[in-house]
């Protein structure tokens, strides 16, 4: 793959303090990308913002809630100040959920809809008048791959997810004529990230069960979403759109 340094581009990765969200910062701006690292609170995202800066990329920490407008509107704004328009979006905070469907409660749907399907709607409403403007976009949306096969007892988090696929597809529709693609990467288990250890810690599942369903025999890692999110936002990847890239060594085919 050549290097995407000939064009300036801005990119926001949204829960990007840690796991996924940090690979694919630190492969972004690997690839030329200047990355604005957005999480929960700013403090949180110096490690990833000093990994970049460390090797000579771009980087700046921003603090937001994906699933709140105002907060959404100051970071954007913060970005486009700082580092200029945004041309890439990587929509990958995301929560997850272990209750058993009858002990779902109202507020704790609603939270995971908020953070996982919101999210993605309003960090990409806000972002897509500079693409729109720029004539060219990348927006790569981190699904699951429960919601590829469903999961028992993650049924708000599988159905969020499922969203995201569903609203990938439409996003790509809506959004090509403007030369903005738009996809979607389930990742399938995932290790190293605060997510998937709090899963491991939660189900004591021995990694060799888990390898059992992987045919390639081992666990993912960030790095290998990060390279596939990469691919997908940089210039070689304009003719694939609106698809869903698994990235899971297998488990899941289609
Ligand atoms: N790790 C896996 O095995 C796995 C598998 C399938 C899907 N995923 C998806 O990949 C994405 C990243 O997962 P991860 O394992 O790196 O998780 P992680 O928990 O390590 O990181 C998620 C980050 O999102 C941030 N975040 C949460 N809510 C936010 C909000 N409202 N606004 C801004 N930031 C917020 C968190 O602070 C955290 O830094 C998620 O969308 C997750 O659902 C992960």
């Amino acid at each position: 793959m050549s290097d995407n340094s000939a064009s300036y581009r801005v990119a926001i990765v949204t829960g990007a303090a840690a796991g996924i969200g940090a690979a694919c910062s630190r492969r972004l701006a690997k690839q030329g990308v200047a990355v604005a690292v957005l999480d929960l609170d700013a403090e949180r995202c110096a490690d990833t913002v000093a990994a970049i800066r460390g090797a000579g990329g771009t980087a700046l920490a921003v603090g937001a809630d994906v699933a709140d407008r105002a907060s959404v509107k100051a970071a954007v704004a913060q970005v486009r100040e700082t580092l200029g328009a945004i041309s890439i979006l990587v929509n990958n905070a995301g929560v997850t959920d272990f209750t058993p469907f009858e002990d779902v409660t109202d507020a704790r749907w609603d939270f995971i809809y908020a953070v996982n399907v919101r999210g993605p709607f309003i960090m990409t409403q806000e972002c897509l008048p500079d693409m729109k403007a720029a004539g060219w976009g990348r927006i790569v949306n981190i699904s699951s791959s429960s919601a590829q096969t469903g999961a028992t007892s993650m049924i708000p988090y599988s159905s969020s997810k499922g969203a995201v696929v569903t609203m990938t597809r439409s996003m790509a529709q809506e959004f090509g004529p403007y030369g903005i693609t738009v996809n979607n990467i389930p990742p399938g288990s995932v290790m190293g990230t605060i997510m998937s250890e709090a899963n491991r810690d939660r189900f004591q599942i021995p990694t060799e069960v888990l390898l059992q369903s992987v045919p390639v025999r081992r666990l993912g890692e960030p790095d290998d979403i990060a390279n596939a999110c990469a691919w997908l936002c940089h210039e070689d990847s304009g003719y694939v759109t609106g698809q869903t890239i698994g990235v899971n060594g297998g488990r899941v085919v289609s």
